[in-house]
């Protein structure tokens, strides 16, 4: 028989890794309040108000406006910014498919670009390359809670005139170059689903310092209505994205623990960071010194299947879980989609792109490839670990280097 669990041997872990989503007296006191009250809708309601109130103060951004889920947060930010058919938005081609269906449901066009090799959020060279006169707007998305190159994008939106968007659905809490990520660009949206560093089971956010995209995010999040004016007056093209009470309440504890359960994550990360170069073929995603917070929503690293016998990720990720290290899996290329193959993305389409050709769906996309069949992601709660877990972590994948050769038979 042989050592490696997935071939019948003993795994390294038999135990649970810490649970997720993370809750205590705090949420229920907070829920049952709500409950009370009586009070279980936004508009009159005070725990989602506040929620946006504290969230935005903590990323040092003016104004929060909370939503149903992150998509809805994109949807609401790009409408904010008025883009719809005949605007292109430049988009990684290596995200979760919300952050270009959100562009599609605009009407626009979202342009796919490769991201960077090494920390796997856009490339601004990638982006300034897809630049046309018909570019109203870049998405940015902090992939795996690392922040984008904030700097060169921001300087390219300024020069181009282009608006910047932050995608930060993984990615509550970090920094770029000690300021809070979100609202650096000009609007910024988070996801609060299930596995995100905070979470109310679904729920978003968009950030800003504009008071004019705060004012129209906000109609667009409450059927078109404006603040002050009668409850049946409708301004302009808005739907009901409101978070609701009992979400806001959650979302408020939530938050107050952020801080406490990022630094067990950078602690646990700077250790995997130390730990795992020294294991031939593994390359942990690159932390940029400007990054100077990761949320780590995931530890993201690259596993070269050379120095692993030529096993595939998927077998390796089999091998891996079977020692009782959970995983998550990493995305498929948007380009890959059949949304994109078929064609199907092309009727949420105004002109001139609805019958134009879309030569990016023929780029090559590499770093994309890569990071989407060739890395592995521990889940935030992993993350949440003791050091002697990710001493286990560690030994995993070294038991599994020596054993490759048995798994590729
Ligand atoms: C990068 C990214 N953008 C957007 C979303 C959409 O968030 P939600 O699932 O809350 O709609 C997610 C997560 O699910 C995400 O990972």
């Amino acid at each position: 028989m042989s050592k490696l669990a997935l071939l019948g041997g003993e795994p390294l872990k038999k135990t649970p890794f810490p649970a997720w989503p993370v809750y205590d007296e705090h949420e229920r006191q907070a829920l049952n309040q709500v409950l009370e009250s009586r009070v279980w809708w936004r508009t009159p309601g005070t725990q989602t108000l506040a929620f946006e109130q504290e969230f935005a103060a903590y990323h040092q951004a003016k104004f929060g406006v909370a939503v149903t889920n992150g998509t809805a947060a994109l949807e609401v930010a790009l409408s904010a910014l008025e883009i719809g058919p005949g605007d292109e938005v430049i988009v990684p081609d290596f995200t979760f498919v919300a952050t270009a269906s959100a562009v599609l449901f605009t009407g626009a066009l979202p342009v796919l670009v490769d991201v960077t090799p090494d920390t796997f959020c856009i490339d601004p060279a990638q982006v300034e390359a897809a630049i046309t006169p018909r570019t109203k707007a870049i998405i940015a998305v902090h992939m795996g809670g690392h922040p984008a190159d904030l700097d060169a994008l921001r300087e390219l939106a300024h020069r181009y005139g282009l608006y910047l968007i932050e995608d930060s659905s993984h990615a509550h809490g970090a920094e770029w170059k000690g300021h809070k990520i979100g609202a650096i660009g000009d609007i910024g949206t988070f996801s609060f689903q299930s596995s995100k560093l905070m979470t109310a089971g679904e729920g978003g956010m968009i950030l800003t310092n504009s008071p004019e995209l705060e004012r129209k995010a906000r109609s667009v999040h409450d059927c078109g209505r404006m603040p002050g004016e009668w409850f049946y007056a409708h301004f302009i093209y808005g739907s009901n994205y409101r978070l609701s009470e009992w979400q806001g309440a959650v979302l408020r504890q939530q938050l107050k623990r952020l801080d406490e359960q990022a630094a067990v994550r950078s602690r646990n990360a700077a250790f995997l960071d130390r730990e795992l170069p020294k294991i031939e073929g593994i390359t942990p995603q690159k932390l940029d010194p400007r990054a100077t917070r990761h949320g780590y929503y995931a530890y993201i690293f690259h596993v070269d299947r050379r120095a692993f016998a030529g096993i595939s990720t998927e077998r390796f990720i089999a091998a891996f879980n079977a020692e009782g290290i959970p995983t998550q899996a990493s995305y498929p290329p948007l380009h890959e989609l059949d949304v994109f193959k078929s064609g199907a993305y092309r009727k949420r389409l105004g002109e001139p792109h609805a019958r134009a050709e879309h030569p990016f769906l023929r780029s090559g996309f590499p770093n994309t490839l890569k990071a989407a069949w060739e890395t592995v992601w521990l889940p935030n709660p992993v993350m949440l670990g003791s050091e002697e877990e990710m001493e286990i972590v560690v030994e995993a994948i070294r038991k599994i280097q020596r054993f490759a050769e048995e798994l590729r038979q």
